[in-house]
């Protein structure tokens, strides 16, 4: 299979984290997924454990599952089931599964996938979630840094928020996590709301996933028109925002990017869980300016992309 890019991918499925796994499972002969870990984002950590367990086992994905923190550094937990429904998978239902968890401490477990790395290996880490789990791992075991080529994480926005005006969710859940990662050092390329929103399928597009006989897309169908249950708030679009940083990876001439410095709002105010990215090029010198910021994103190409992978996803268990 060549050189395949090494990632670990850090998610709460979540419906749009269900659909970025058929991406990955799709495309397994560019990536080598090294393990899925989760953290409680869009649900509880029961539910988006037992639901990651669940796709990677459905979608024929042999990679180990870890789970993770189930509360933020400091405030309390976020969820989202009235984006993602109570299962946190829409309207899906998969195959129960007797694939078992390969640890319940997703930082340890990183940890060590990490330091067993071949010397001069490194890994993309693939967030998209709160980025609790990775803000310990780098305070814990601050020398695993230099084994991460790249953080390529959904969350943030350069320009407005969805869970406040100002803040997205997967930052806004977690602001001094987020903080603690951006302040790593490690090169950071941030899939935001900018790039994201434009990054969705269409209501028809939805429809033909549901109606299809492919077990996969009628999966992911199933998932994503849960989100079309309201489609004045929706705009009978729907974002697949997690699919974007895999995306990224394989395809980055699909986005238009700026380099920036970035930073994150965690005050108590309007502002908090803000990602601020400074773009003033004229203040910092050019390697300081290290962040990269995906600024707009060519739907067509999005949707074409997407929606082939999603059919081409082999070795799937058929759904209930
Ligand atoms: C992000 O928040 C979650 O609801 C989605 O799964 C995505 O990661 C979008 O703001
Ligand atoms: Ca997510």
């Amino acid at each position: 299979m060549g050189d395949r890019i090494k990632v670990i991918m850090d998610c709460d499925p979540g419906i749009d984290d269900g659909i970025a796994l058929a991406y990955a499972a799709a495309h397994q002969d560019e990536l080598e997924l090294l393990a899925i870990t989760t953290f409680a984002g869009n649900a509880t950590i029961d539910k988006v454990t037992k639901n990651a367990l669940e796709l990677a086992d459905f979608y024929g994905l042999k990679v180990p599952v870890a789970k993770g923190q189930e509360r933020p550094l400091v405030k309390e937990p976020l969820h989202a089931e009235e984006f993602h429904g109570e299962t946190g998978l829409g309207h899906c239902v998969l195959p129960e599964t007797k694939k078992e968890l390969a640890s319940d401490n997703a930082v340890l477990f990183i940890r060590d996938i990490l330091n067993d790395l071949p010397e001069g290996e490194q890994v993309t880490v693939i967030e998209t979630a709160p980025m609790t789990n990775l803000a310990l791992l780098l305070r814990i075991f601050p020398e695993v840094k230099e084994k991460i080529r790249q953080i390529v994480f959904m969350g943030g926005a350069a320009k407005g928020g969805n869970i406040t005006p100002a803040a997205e969710f997967n930052i806004y859940a977690d602001p001094e996590a987020a903080k603690i990662v951006f302040s790593s050092g490690i090169p950071l390329v941030m899939c935001g709301l900018d790039a994201t929103l434009k990054c969705n399928l269409t209501r028809n597009q939805i429809m033909k996933l549901c109606q299809s006989g492919n077990p996969v897309a009628k999966a992911c169908g199933d998932m994503v028109g849960y989100v079309l249950g309201n489609p004045t708030k929706y705009r009978c679009v729907a974002s697949i925002h997690d699919a974007v940083p895999f995306m990224y990876l394989l395809h980055p001439e699909f986005f238009k990017t700026e380099k920036a410095l970035l930073d994150v709002d965690c005050s108590e105010g309007a502002g908090r869980g803000a990602t601020l990215c400074d773009f003033r090029w004229w203040l910092h010198e050019e390697d300081e300016m290290k962040d990269i910021i995906l600024t707009d994103a060519d739907t067509g190409n999005f949707q074409q992309e997407l929606f082939e992978s999603i059919y081409s996803v082999s070795g799937c268990r058929a759904a209930k």
